[in-house]
């Protein structure tokens, strides 16, 4: 169509020496009907201006897709403006019929509901998510059916037991103790730093620790560079794009390896290498120690002896290294970036608001208190031996239950910004959802949290408000309304580590708020970046300073 318009002017010109685009322009459009060039100049403009304010547009043959990849960069403000426009669910249809996705947006609360619990079994991840994340091969995210049942009974076994809850305690304690706060503290007073880096950094030691058992220390003065961190940081990121592009399109990049599918398989390669050198120093280890011990200080080692262990049958745990990396690697990523996301928005949204700031540092000053108290037993002596040790105001799990005003500001900045806010369905039969939508095979079902969380119609009118009052009953008891938190997934394949991210995120939001003062940057411009776990575009950059609490 383009060339043959183009084409047919020029031949209009052929009598005339050399003619180039832009005489052909400047004669007939400019010169001649300088009017009608200019009506056609405004009309386009308008258009285009109108077709910009548009949520979302639907093309004769493409459907959505133009309107899926313009605003692919802000996807996340973008299924939030769908929900208040269109509804809170939406069936729409993206890419030319051959390569077509079908694709059903909801962040109704019921449908959601509906799809997580109640008819869960018509709505596994499917094939397609399987492919999409491949790089996380048999691991319990990428997984249905009988392989995902596995998985699951397994994850439960390991992090339900005493000793991994307090290896994760111990764990955050340590990289608190012995990196987090003392880099803080190394900067000049009052000094910038991006905060994001530092809590991704302090999240991805915390996490090798207990899963691997071993500290890369990548939360450090110098900020050193991770290999195997960047690798995971690319890999996922690469995976993201398999969201936004028809399959046919990624599976061509792939196969020609080019953009992000390269980018991907170069991660991919350096996460194996590491994963697979993690192993065999651990099972070396484990050779020089000998037999299973009761006790096992991370999770790679319980699933080695979960390997060893006769009530652990074969046909339920594989017995190579293969399903050893598939499951530590699933649940490194199930760990490390959410939690530090979801710290870094909830420092955003606590630091902007003095009032909330000040009751969140008296309430732990009351429990520190009390602690202090608990332990009178201990002299005054022993008391200053150990302040001399341990310079800073630490807590450890069990103070974490008496901070309810903590906990409720963290459900409030994940209800603003919930750390994975995107979840994907594929219904294997055709389904009503209590809404009435009719849900077919196949279809792409998108749950949008991040959409949910700003809905008026559930939130009332101050939903914007960052109040964490709203999870926090008359008696001043985290409220009912808890149960329908939908942040870390509901039904059957509700989050394994809901209470490790709690203590995670409480440990070292308390350490940080008790030990110094943080303001936020001014003028710094903070938004979500389009990924699958919700990070910052240009980080978060504060202001640190030592907190007198004598
Ligand atoms: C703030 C932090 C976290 C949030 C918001 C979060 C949220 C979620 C969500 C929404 C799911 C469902 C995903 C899906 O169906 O595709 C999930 C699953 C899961 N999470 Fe978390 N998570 C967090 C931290 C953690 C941590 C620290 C761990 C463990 C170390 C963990 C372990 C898991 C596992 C094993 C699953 C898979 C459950 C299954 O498929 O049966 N999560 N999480």
């Amino acid at each position: 169509m383009k060339r043959s318009t183009i084409h047919k002017p020029e031949t209009k010109l052929g009598n005339m020496s050399s003619p180039s685009t832009l005489t052909f322009l400047e004669h007939y459009c400019l010169k001649t009907w300088p009017e009608l060039f200019l009506a056609f100049l405004c009309f386009l403009s308008i258009w285009c201006l109108k077709q910009r304010k548009k949520v979302m547009t639907e093309w004769p043959v493409i459907g959505i897709l133009p309107s899926l990849i313009a605003n692919a960069h802000r996807i996340h403000d973008w299924t939030t403006e769908i929900a208040n426009t269109f509804g809170a669910t939406v069936a729409r249809r993206a890419g030319p019929a051959c390569m077509a996705i079908d694709f059903l947006f909801t962040c109704d609360p019921c449908n959601i509901e509906y799809i997580a619990r109640t008819n869960f079994l018509n709505f596994p991840k499917g094939t397609e998510f399987n492919g999409t994340f491949d790089i996380l091969g048999e691991g319990i995210f990428n997984v249905d059916d009988e392989l995902w049942h596995k998985q699951r009974s397994m994850a439960r076994v390991a992090m339900a037991s005493n000793t991994f809850r307090r290896s994760v305690s111990i764990a955050a304690s340590k990289v608190l103790g012995d990196s987090l706060l003392p880099v803080l503290a190394s900067k000049e007073s009052p000094s910038v730093i991006d905060l994001e880096d530092v809590l991704l950094r302090y999240t991805f030691d915390t996490s090798m620790l207990f899963i691997f058992g071993r500290n890369p220390k990548c939360l450090s003065a110098d900020f050193p560079e991770n290999e195997f961190q960047k690798a995971m940081e690319n890999g996922l990121e690469s995976v993201f794009y398999r969201h936004i592009l028809p399959h046919p399109v990624w599976k061509l990049f792939k196969w020609l390896n080019i953009w992000k599918e390269r980018q991907l398989k170069q991660a991919w390669k350096t996460i194996d290498q590491y994963v697979e050198q993690y192993i065999s120093e651990k099972k070396r280890l484990d050779l020089i120690k000998g037999s299973t011990q009761a006790e096992n200080n991370d999770i790679l080692e319980t699933y080695i002896n979960f390997q060893k262990q006769e009530s652990w049958p074969d046909h339920m745990v594989p017995k190579n290294d293969k399903f050893l990396r598939d499951a530590m690697l699933s649940l490194l990523f199930a760990g490390r970036d959410t939690v530090g996301a979801g710290l870094s928005w909830f420092f955003w949204s606590v630091c902007k608001d003095p009032r909330v700031v000040s009751k969140v540092v008296d309430e732990l000053r009351l429990v520190y208190s009390k602690k202090q108290r608990d332990h009178s037993i201990v002299n005054e002596k022993q008391q200053q031996q150990q302040q001399q040790q341990q310079p800073w105001l630490l807590f450890d799990a069990v103070d974490l239950r008496e901070m309810v005003y903590l906990h409720a500001a963290l459900c409030e900045s994940m209800r603003l910004y919930p750390p994975l806010p995107l979840n994907r369905k594929t219904p294997l039969k055709e389904d009503v959802l209590p809404d009435g939508t009719v849900a077919r095979p196949g279809t792409m079902v998108v749950i949008s949290t991040f959409a949910m969380g700003r809905m008026e119609w559930i939130w009332g009118k101050d939903w914007a408000e960052f109040k964490p009052e709203r999870w926090i009953d008359a008696k001043g008891m985290l409220s009912r309304e808890m149960q329908s938190f939908f942040t870390f997934n509901i039904g059957p394949r509700a989050c394994l580590g809901k209470n490790v991210a709690f203590t995670l995120m409480k440990m070292a939001a308390s350490a940080v708020l008790l030990n110094f003062h943080v303001e936020l940057l001014a003028g710094q411009k903070v938004e979500p970046k389009s990924t699958l776990v919700l990070r910052m575009k240009n980080g978060l950059k504060v202001r640190v300073e030592r907190r007198n609490n004598t």
